[in-house]
Order: C-alpha cells, then structure tokens, then sequence
C-alpha cells in the first residue's frame, strides 16, 4: 500500500491572507501544499511566482510543490527552489530537453517530477523514468480550477502506475484536475496515490480537514480494492 498524499491547489485560496490559508490547511492535515504556477502562455490564465511563495514559506512546515504551467521553465527553476518549493514539477510540453532539465532539478536539491496533458501519451515520458520522484497525469486541462474531471484519464493512470512500477525506486503518481469525493475513488483505483484537489476541498461543507480526511480514506479503500483486485 503507498502511502497516500493529500495536497491541496491554492488557486481557490484567499490570496489576500494567503499566509493563513495555508497555516489552515496544514492545521486541516494536507501532506504538501501545490502552487499552480502559470504564465499565460502555455495556459490561459497568469497567478504567481517564486517571490509569492516565498512569502509564505516560514508559515508552515509542510513540504511545497510548484507545479510549473510555464513556457520555458529553465531559467525560472532555481528561483522556485530558492523559494522553499521541494518537489518541481514541469509539463514535457514545455520542456525541449526534458531529461537535462530534471536533471537540474535534482542538482539543485529538489525532487524532480513532469506533468502530461490529457492529450500527451504517457510514452512521452517513458525514456526519463529513472530520473523521476513524481509523475502528474492531468485530469483536466491545465489553466483553471472547478473544471470536470476527465475519467478517459483514467486507462493512462493505470497505464502510468505500472511503468513507473517498473523503475528501481518508488515513484508517486499524482493526479490533478476535478478531484472530489465523487472522483478519487476512480483516481486511486487506477493507481494514483497523491490527489491535487482544490475547489472540492474548499467548497466541502465540513471544511477543510474533513474533506482531506475524507479523501484520503476514500483514497486508501480504492487502493486496497486495487490490491485485492491484483492479488
Ligand atoms: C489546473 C489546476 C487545477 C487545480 C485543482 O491547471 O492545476 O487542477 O490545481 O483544481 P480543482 O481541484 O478545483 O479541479
């Protein structure tokens, strides 16, 4: 059984007490906190970079994720990690030497991990395994939170899970996009085991840490049916 992560998006945050939102968040028990990074060119909208999340870096303990949705993100990669951000992740589309720039990710200390688009094959990403801690299969297109979740990404999740089952150490499968109560289970029985949700965390009538409770132990189930189903 992997571990199961809950890490929750910031873009539904109240970005005018963006420090307290995430103090809240790691009050409600999240495992990491995801800032969605975008530039408005590689998607259709722009938040924020790395001096935005340095700001609020001192507030909480929890590990950051910086989830690049930005063209040409070498330059800007140290900036992230200088930033307090410990795991990177870049999308392959934006990325011309994919296996160079995870390299440097690591170089620079942090965990090294590469998104899919829903229409990017998995085999995109098959030749850099070995240099990965995380891979992101999108279960939305990237730009905007509240989308619906895409389940025709649910045959790539399995698909990813068992590649990266195939590497020499573990690899988290994390996925993002639409993610709620409705749908983790479908996530996590495909084979993800770290769940990006934003809007359905924030809207949850309990609030934010019943929702994490609430996906993580729906998560946890799906996975021992995954389990049994494969035994
Ligand atoms: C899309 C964003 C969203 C966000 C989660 O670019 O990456 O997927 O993190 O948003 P919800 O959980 O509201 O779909």
């Amino acid at each position: 059984m992997p571990p199961i992560r809950i890490a929750p998006s910031v873009l539904p945050a109240d970005f005018a007490r963006l420090g307290d939102e995430c103090a809240a968040l790691e009050r409600a028990g999240v495992d990491r906190i995801q800032f969605d990074v975008m530039d408005g060119r590689f998607v259709p909208n722009l938040t924020f970079g790395p001096d935005v999340i340095a700001s609020v870096r001192s507030v909480v303990s929890v590990p950051f994720e910086a989830h690049l949705m930005i063209e040409e993100p070498d330059h800007l990669i140290p900036r992230f990690v200088e930033a307090g951000c410990q795991i990177i992740i870049v999308h392959v589309e934006t990325c011309t030497h994919l296996h160079r720039t995870l390299a440097s990710i690591r170089d620079l200390g942090a965990a090294p991990a590469v998104a899919l688009n829903p229409h990017t094959p998995l085999e995109m990403v098959a030749s850099v395994v070995d240099l990965l801690d995380m891979l992101l299969v999108m279960t939305v297109n990237p730009g905007f939170g509240g989308q619906a979740y895409i389940t025709t990404m649910e045959p790539k999740i399995d698909a990813a899970r068992r590649l990266l089952d195939r590497a020499d150490h573990w690899i988290d499968l994390e996925v993002d996009g639409g993610i709620s109560a409705a749908t983790v289970e479908g996530a996590a029985e495909a084979g993800a085991n770290v769940l990006i949700s934003g809007s359905a965390l924030y809207r949850h009538p309990g609030g934010l840490g019943e929702a994490t409770g609430e996906l993580r132990k729906l998560a946890s189930q799906a996975w021992q049916r995954r389990i049994a189903a494969q035994s």
